[in-house]
Formats: C-alpha cells, structure tokens, sequence
C-alpha cells in the first residue's frame, strides 16, 4: 500500500460508511475500518470528509488551442483538480473546432500530461458550422463517446436528425446546446420585463425550450441518446422530465449558475454575469433545484468558460457570454442540495456531481483508445483510484485572485461557499492534498 486515505466516510452508492482506503499502482486495494499504513506510505487525511468517487465534469472549455490566453489544457485540469473533478470532458469549441481525429488526438495527448483526466467532446459538424457531418466514426475510434456543436446547437433539423441517425450506429451520445439562434436575435440577457428595464435585448427563454422540444422528438424518432446541456428554463425541464417519464433516452445537466444565480445579477450591467443560456426568473431556479434534488435532473455541469480580461472587460453587449465554473461547483451543488445536513445530501452530491455524469460521458469503464480510467464508481477493492476528499462543512470564501484556472471571471468573487476538496487521487496519484496542489 502507497497510500493510505484515512478517517474519512467513504460514500458508496447506498450512503457514506467510516472506512479507510488503501491505494496502490493506481488502485484501491483495501477498503476498511483503521487500516494499518505501511511506514513509507503516504497518508491522506480525510476526517471529517466524505471519500467518494472523483468528479467528472461533462463540460468544460479548455480553450486550446485557440484561445490559451484564457485557459490551456494544462490551467484548466489545475482548476478541476482543485474544484475536487477529477475528470473532465473538453468541449470542442475550439479554434479551429475539434471535428477531426487529429484534433482530438491533439488534444489527447496534451491531456496525458495534465493533472486530471481529460476526455474529449467532439464536434457534431465540420467547424461547428451546422451544415456537413464531422467524421464522427473517426472520433469515436479514438475512445470518443459524447459529440457537440457546443456553444450553439445543430440549428438545421434534418442536419441533426442524420447526425442522431449516423452517432445512433456508432453508440455514442449526442449533446446539445438548446438555443434556437434565429429567436435570441442576438440577445444578450433573458428576454422579460428586466430586459426592457434595462434597455438590452433579450433571449427569450421559448428559443430554448422550442429546441429542446425539437430534439426529444428527434431523439424519439432516431432512438438516438441525447443529452441536454445547461438547461435554464423551467419549461424547458418539464419537456425533459416529460420525455424521461416515457421512457426516452434523453439525459440532462445544469450549471452552477442556473442553480444559484438569477437574473437580477445582471442589473449593474457586469458582463460577468453574461451567458449563454441567461441567467433567468427566481421561478426557474427554483424549478430547476426542485429538479435537481428529485434526481429528474441527471448532472451538474459547469460549463467552465475562461474567457480573457481583456475580452471580458467590454460593454455588457460586446463582451463574451461565459463565467467560470470548476473551482466552486461543488460547494455550490450542496448548496443546492439543500447542504450537508440534508436526508442523502452525501449520496446526491456523488450522484449528480460523478456518478451519473461519468455515465453520460461514458467514463465508468477504463478505455484502452483514449487512455482514460475509470470514473464514477463506488470505490471497491480492483476499482481504479480516481476519488475525491470534500470537506462538505468547511467554509471558505471565493476571491478571484485565489483561482488555478487562468482567468478571472468568475461570478462567485466574494461569495461565502460552505464545502471543498481537501484531496484528491487521479490513476493513483495525489494531485491535490491539504488543499493544495502537489
Ligand atoms: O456562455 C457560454 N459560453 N455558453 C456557451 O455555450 C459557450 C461558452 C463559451 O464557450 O464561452
């Protein structure tokens, strides 16, 4: 034994249990009550934590290549491995997009030497263009399991609907971003009453939920898995709860943000609080944590999006829509959840926050092509390492100059968070101990 996680309850799929882990050549070997650690291994404390599986973000823009003046591959695992992730999957809006096989190798192979595992989200289109078929079959033999055109949808129905047809053979899941471009006009904030207060223009929330509804009866006619990114409107979510009571293969995340923040956030005019899709009404943030703590909604997703000072730092309008979302997404889903005293709170917080995103994303197998282990799992003897330490009462206060990730937006700054990762092992290793980065 290597390593010898200690004094924590480790959370299994049925509830947390007091035991102690024993780690090694990148696996539990040990599960059980005060384990004897060996003089040379390395101690993790874990008191007063929860020990489950480490998380596994479904969506977070790494920004390379393209853009590493906000985040490169390797910034953006740092912030993961501190926000208690343990696995991310990149999205593919890239520039230029990942929509080939040699992109995705690219961005493989930078993830090899990150310090969380790194999976990847291909395009659904060439260039995200929404016209021509990117070569899906190529990606998926490269260990490819969930395809977006993420930052828009597929807007063109029958585009989406032979794309549902061709990532239905090859066994892969298609997400997509909800937003019907044609009807947000250009829209920078939720289209309402505040919109017109403000003088900006707005998204309506029905560009969201006409997508939605397009794509469940699109998932119904091609039996195609679909999953539904960042849901923010209520309606949308009644679509969806709907679409799974019948049955439909059709999976959904939400963020953080839509979890925590309405739109009143947006009243000074501070572009950080601009994304797509919007913050929206108190209502729909109450429909979604309702959603979220009934399990109708399968994941919390961060949709993590560094963007630069100096491009974050213009006119409300002008400004790029994204916030960052990895180094506190997790206090703010037991938040969310209602905190760590509430029934289940441990069990959830690992469902929606690993066990079920690494399903989605298909993680819950190790897979020989893209290299990565396995994530999601209930921590048993064999099962490889990838699991987190969270300190789910520690409080702490969110400053921006204290962020791993490279750049500065996020919407928290300044904000009490109760709950964070103390510790976490990735294939075995520790990357992140005491709070810090080894
Ligand atoms: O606000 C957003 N920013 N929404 C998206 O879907 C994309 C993201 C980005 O890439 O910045």
């Amino acid at each position: 034994m290597r390593i010898v996680v200690r004094g924590g309850e480790v959370v299994g799929p049925d509830g947390p249990v007091r035991a102690d882990l024993g780690v090694e050549d990148g696996r539990i070997v040990v599960v059980g009550p005060d384990l004897e650690a060996p003089r040379d291994a390395q101690v993790v404390d874990a008191s007063g934590c929860w020990v489950g599986p480490g998380l596994v973000d479904l969506h977070t823009h790494l920004r390379e290549p393209g853009h590493e003046e906000a985040e490169t591959i390797e910034s953006g695992a740092r912030a993961a491995a501190r926000g208690g992730y343990s696995a991310v999957v990149a999205m593919p809006n890239t520039e230029p997009a990942l929509d080939t096989a040699a992109m995705v190798a690219f961005v493989q192979a930078r993830g090899r030497g990150a310090c969380v595992e790194v999976a990847v989200a291909g395009a659904i289109t060439q260039g995200r263009r929404g016209e021509l078929l990117a070569p899906m079959a190529e990606m998926a033999a490269l260990g490819v399991r969930l395809f977006t055109d993420d930052g828009r949808g597929v807007e063109d129905p029958l585009v989406l609907r032979r794309a549902m047809e061709y990532a239905r053979g090859l066994g892969v899941r298609l997400a997509e971003h909800c937003e019907d471009e044609r009807l947000c006009a250009d829209g920078v904030m939720h289209e309402g009453a505040l919109s017109g207060r403000l003088g900006l223009v707005g998204r309506p929330a029905l560009a969201e939920e006409l997508m939605v509804a397009r794509d469940v009866e699109l998932a119904r006619l091609t039996g195609c898995a679909l999953h539904v990114m960042h849901l923010s409107s209520a309606r949308a979510l009644a679509i969806v709860t709907a679409a799974r009571a019948e049955g439909l293969p059709v999976t959904a995340e939400v963020t953080p943000h839509h979890l925590t923040l309405d739109e009143t956030a947006v009243e000074g005019y501070d572009p950080t609080f601009k994304v797509h899709p919007p913050l929206r009404p108190r209502r729909d943030v109450d429909a979604l944590v309702a959603a979220l703590r009934a399990g109708s909604i399968d994941a919390v997703a961060t949709d993590h999006a560094p963007h630069a000072p100096e491009t974050k730092d213009r006119t409300f309008d002008e400004a790029p829509p994204g916030m960052l979302g990895l180094e506190h997404a997790a206090a703010l889903t037991l938040e969310a959840l209602g905190g760590v005293d509430a029934p289940g709170a441990a069990v959830a917080f690992f469902e929606r926050l690993s066990r079920r995103p690494a399903r989605i994303a298909g993680l819950e197998v190790a897979d020989a092509r893209s290299g990565l282990g396995a994530h999601g799992g209930a921590l048993v003897i064999g099962e490889d390492a990838n699991l987190v330490v969270f300190d789910p009462r520690r409080r702490w206060r969110a400053r921006r100059e204290d962020l791993a990730s490279r750049a500065r937006n996020t919407p928290y700054h300044g904000r009490d968070l109760t709950g964070r990762a103390r510790a976490l092992l990735v294939g075995g290793r520790v990357v992140l101990d005491g709070e810090a980065l080894t």
